[in-house]
């Protein structure tokens, strides 16, 4: 077994963005007789949200699945970096730089907001046989939690145990915990779900203040929070995108009327 390149933000950020941070290209995925998704190409910009729409079922999950690299494609390319990852595992392409957050919960209620970023931060770091850098590693994984604490608007609450959070600061700090992996890319699962308007707000903003320095794909199904925070918006039909256009565009497309929108548009 061939040891990976050490990829550190620093090294990252030394070398020039790629056009495209994330993309797919002609990305297909069957389970048995269902193609979940079907030929889907996208890419990513940085400092961009980009919204993946569509009705239940649609196949956004799998999408998602496929571009962590949780599922493995059954067709076409997954690129991060402009580097082909199509068979990269999902803990490989997030050393690289692919963060997501999970529609299940993976924070751990004991433990208070700040420990559960710096666990999320110290994981991703974790190089076993590095052990004597440990007491470095530490201190860098806690600043790392300390400023994604700050990015997903929690450092008030970083002495709170995580049981004791409100629904939407939770799904806050499911993004804090992603943050805390510096990564690139998140892909966010419905971050909204659940949430009450207050709380909605207070996620979107957050959202927009991170889309500087990071390339942002949403999945969503609260449409007037898509079309208010979406710079660019992909439709799927069926596992099959049938429009990906800026939101003004998508609105207007009779075909995304037909097939989706409706009262919506
Ligand atoms: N692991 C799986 N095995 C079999 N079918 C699946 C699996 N995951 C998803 N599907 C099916 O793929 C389709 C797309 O699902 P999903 O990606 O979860 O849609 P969405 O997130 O848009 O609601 C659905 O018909 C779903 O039942
Ligand atoms: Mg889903």
């Amino acid at each position: 077994m061939s040891a990976q390149p050490r990829d550190t933000l620093a090294t990252r950020q030394a070398q020039p963005a790629p056009a495209a941070l994330l993309e797919a290209r002609g990305l297909g995925r069957r389970f048995g007789a269902l193609q979940a998704v079907s030929d889907v190409s996208l890419s990513l910009a940085p400092d961009a949200i980009h919204a993946v729409i569509g009705t239940n079922g649609a196949g956004k999950s799998t999408l998602i699945n496929l571009l962590s690299g949780e599922l493995a494609p059954t067709s076409g390319q997954v690129r991060l970096l402009g580097e082909d990852v199509s068979r990269w595992s999902q803990p490989r392409r997030a050393q690289a730089g692919l963060g997501r957050s999970y529609q299940r919960n993976n924070i751990f209620p004991p433990l208070t907001v700040r420990e559960n970023c710096r666990l999320a931060a110290q994981a991703h770091a974790q190089r076993p046989w590095q052990f004597w850098e440990s007491a470095q590693a530490c201190a860098q994984s806690q600043s790392q939690a300390d400023d994604a604490m700050e990015r997903a608007g929690l450092t008030q609450m970083a002495k709170v145990p995580a049981a004791g959070l409100s629904h939407g600061q939770k799904r806050q700090l499911e993004v804090a915990m992603c943050l805390a992996t510096n990564p690139r890319v998140l892909l966010l699962d419905e971050p909204l779900a659940g949430m009450g308007p207050e709380e909605s707000d207070r996620m979107l903003n957050l959202l927009r203040g991170l889309r500087q320095g990071h390339a942002i794909l949403l999945v969503e199904h609260d449409m007037d929070a898509v079309f208010a925070v979406a710079d660019r918006i992909t439709v799927m039909v069926n596992g099959a995108v049938i429009a990906s256009d800026t939101p003004d565009a998508v609105r207007a497309n009779a075909d995304v009327q037909r097939a989706y929108l409706g009262e919506h548009a």
